[in-house]
Parts: C-alpha cells; sequence; structure tokens
C-alpha cells in the first residue's frame, strides 16, 4: 500500500502499521506544539498575571467602568500608553501616530488587539473630556480612553513600566512610549510611540499575534498609508513629525491640509508658527487663535524643531504645496 506519511508504495507496511505511525508522529507534533507555547503561559502566570498587575477601578470615555486586569488584560493583546489632553508637546504626536496604527489595525482593533490611552491629568481628564479628544483623532472600536483615581493610575504606570518623574527635563512627567503586551503569554515589550507607524503596526501584530495567525500582518488599508518618501531631511522631517496630522491636497485631518499653505502666508509667520506654535498661540496671534479654534481639541504641538530643521521642511512643504493641484482657500 503507498502510505500517506512515507509516500513510498511499501508491501511491508500494513494499512494499521501506517495509521499507528501516522498517530505517534501526529502525537509528537502536538506534544512539541504544545510546549513550545505553554512554558511562557505557564512563566507569566506566576510573573504578570492577576498577581502582578492592580486590578483597579478606571472610567471610559464613555463612562463605563472598567477594572484593570479583569476587563482591560485579561486574555488579551493590548497596547497601552498615557496621555493628558492638555498636553502641548508630544501627545497629540504620539495620538496621531496611534490613530494611524489603529487604521492599518483595521478589523483587528477591538478584536485581536485594544488600545488603552490612560490619563495621567485625571482631574481635569473626565469621560467627557476624553470623548471629545478621542472623536477629534477619529478612535474607532477597541481603543479606549481611561481615567481614574490619581493614585490608582500611578499604580497602572508603575507596573506597567509607564512611570517617569518630573524634573526640569520632562516637567509633565509624561514618556511617548507604548507598552505592547500579550498577557495570555506573558511577553511585554516597550516601544517608542513616535515611530513611523506601518512600523509600529507590524510590530504590534508580529508581536501579539504574529505567532498564531499567519496571514499577511497587515490588513487591507495598508495600502491607504502613505508612501515614506525617501530619506531627504525635509520629506524625512514632514513624514515622521507631521503626516500624522498633515496632507497635502487630500483634505483636512486632524490638522489643516496644508495644499498651498506656503503660497497664501506669509514666510516669517510660518517659520514661526511651525516651530513654536503654543508661543503665538499665547501671544493671541491672530491667524494661529483661529486655527486653534477651528481644530477643536487638538493643537498643533510644539515639536522642539531647530532651524535648520524648520528650513528643511519649508523647502519641503514648497515643493509639495506646488505639486498638489487642489488648492484649498485660507
Ligand atoms: C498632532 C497633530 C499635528 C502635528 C503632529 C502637526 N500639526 Fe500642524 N497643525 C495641527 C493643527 C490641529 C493645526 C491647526 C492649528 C491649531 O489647532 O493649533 C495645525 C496647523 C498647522 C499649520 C498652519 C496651517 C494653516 O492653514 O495656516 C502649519 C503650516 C502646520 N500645522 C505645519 C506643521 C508641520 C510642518 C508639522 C511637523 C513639523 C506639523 N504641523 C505637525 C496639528 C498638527
Amino acid at each position: 500500500m503507498t502510505c500517506l506519511l512515507t509516500g513510498r508504495k511499501d508491501p511491508a507496511v500494513s494499512k494499521r502499521k501506517c495509521q499507528i505511525l501516522r498517530m505517534t508522529l501526529l502525537a509528537l507534533l502536538v506534544v512539541a506544539g504544545v510546549t513550545r507555547t505553554t512554558i511562557p503561559v505557564a512563566h507569566a502566570d506566576v510573573l504578570w498575571g492577576r498577581d502582578y498587575f492592580p486590578n483597579v477601578q478606571l472610567i471610559t470615555q464613555t463612562g463605563q467602568t472598567v477594572r484593570f486586569y479583569d476587563d482591560l488584560l485579561k486574555g488579551k493583546s493590548v497596547v497601552i500608553n498615557v496621555i493628558y489632553t492638555r498636553c502641548r508637546d508630544r501627545c497629540p504626536l504620539e495620538t496621531a501616530k496611534l490613530a494611524q496604527v489603529q487604521r492599518l489595525l483595521g478589523s483587528r482593533m477591538g478584536t485581536d488587539i485594544f488600545f488603552y490611552s490612560i490619563s495621567i491629568d485625571p482631574d481635569w481628564d473626565t469621560p467627557a473630556v476624553l470623548r471629545e479628544y478621542a472623536e477629534k483623532f477619529g478612535v474607532g472600536p477597541g481603543w479606549l480612553f481611561l481615567t481614574g483615581k490619581a493614585d490608582d493610575i500611578a499604580t497602572v504606570q508603575k507596573k506597567t513600566g509607564l512611570y517617569s518623574r518630573t524634573d526640569a527635563v520632562n516637567p509633565d512627567g509624561h514618556l511617548p512610549s507604548l507598552m505592547i503586551g500579550n498577557e495570555p503569554t506573558g511577553q511585554w515589550m516597550l516601544n517608542s510611540a513616535v515611530d513611523n507607524p506601518r512600523f509600529l503596526a507590524a510590530t504590534i501584530t508580529n508581536f501579539l499575534i504574529g505567532w498564531k495567525n499567519r496571514e499577511p500582518v497587515i490588513a487591507k488599508s495598508y495600502e491607504a498609508a502613505r508612501p515614506i518618501a525617501g530619506f531627504a531631511a525635509g520629506s524625512y522631517l514632514f513624514e515622521t513629525k507631521c503626516a500624522a496630522c498633515h496632507t497635502f491636497g487630500e483634505g483636512d485631518g486632524i490638522g489643516p491640509d496644508l495644499a498651498g499653505v506656503t503660497h497664501d502666508r506669509d514666510r516669517a509667520w510660518l517659520e514661526g508658527f511651525i516651530k513654536a506654535p503654543d508661543k503665538m498661540l499665547a501671544q493671541k496671534d491672530p491667524i494661529a487663535t483661529a486655527l486653534f479654534a477651528k481644530y477643536k481639541q487638538v493643537v498643533m504641538p510644539n515639536l522642539r524643531l531647530g532651524d535648520g530643521d524648520v528650513a528643511a521642511i519649508m523647502k519641503y512643504m514648497d515643493a509639495q504645496s506646488a505639486a498638489s493641484r487642489n488648492r484649498k482657500t485660507r
């Protein structure tokens, strides 16, 4: 007979023997497979399970009370960061980048992967404030914005590696980091929250679900992502620091579309605004004030760019503005 296992016609191997051989091999494979995945699981139960994470109560942007371990972590793959809506520096960029990652992950959001952005300014960030902030960034299913008691949040921060002391360099105690974790396997990894979103989406998927799902890691909305246009200084800076909120000729996103902006606005104003939008707003610059009123909750962040960076970005914006046909009127 032909044994399915060996593929050879072998009269010495009876049908029964072939079956036994097949079952044995299958059993071996199963054992090998199980051992591979259960070792980290058993490990995780001890190290980073219920006993490790606090089960404190937090409140979502829709006012629902949830428990940190039972409702948010247990059995799930998660991405956790800390934010506060009054943050004028890096948080808006961080949230905008995560919103891009969310789009790249597509239907995996809320089924395979959950995002949690926890406020470190819980007195100000009520569920209503968080809801408005989330809406501004186009937050979809599977992404919760959380507030709660300050002490509980500090405990969560410490236990998730997202705690940072405040000092002169870091006055708000906010780290632009993401903790990516897979509670069932006990794998946790700290990442920069302001990496290239496509890199982040691929890292998150590979790290969290790659082992159980071998399909292409990026959902179909991958095609919708803009290509990273080379490493020329201006385009690189724009792609990494601005593109999460701005486009040229594709319509307003989190921030205004920038088609034609170098034509329509005064150069010195643009340079000043790109360098320190917060200062211009504080000085009640009329254009900055009008823009701020129009783009609701989100402010253009001060990205601490040097003069050289601003010059490179201006050059890039000149080229892009000229190339984008649908100029908007400001
Ligand atoms: C987190 C989102 C975000 C990021 C990142 C961001 N911006 Fe903005 N930007 C905005 C918002 C929102 C406004 C509207 C003004 C406001 O609300 O403060 C704006 C306004 C602007 C304007 C004025 C547009 C006009 O109509 O005059 C320019 C120019 C601009 N941004 C350039 C940049 C550049 C260059 C970068 C990268 C170095 C950047 N932005 C990064 C959100 C962002």
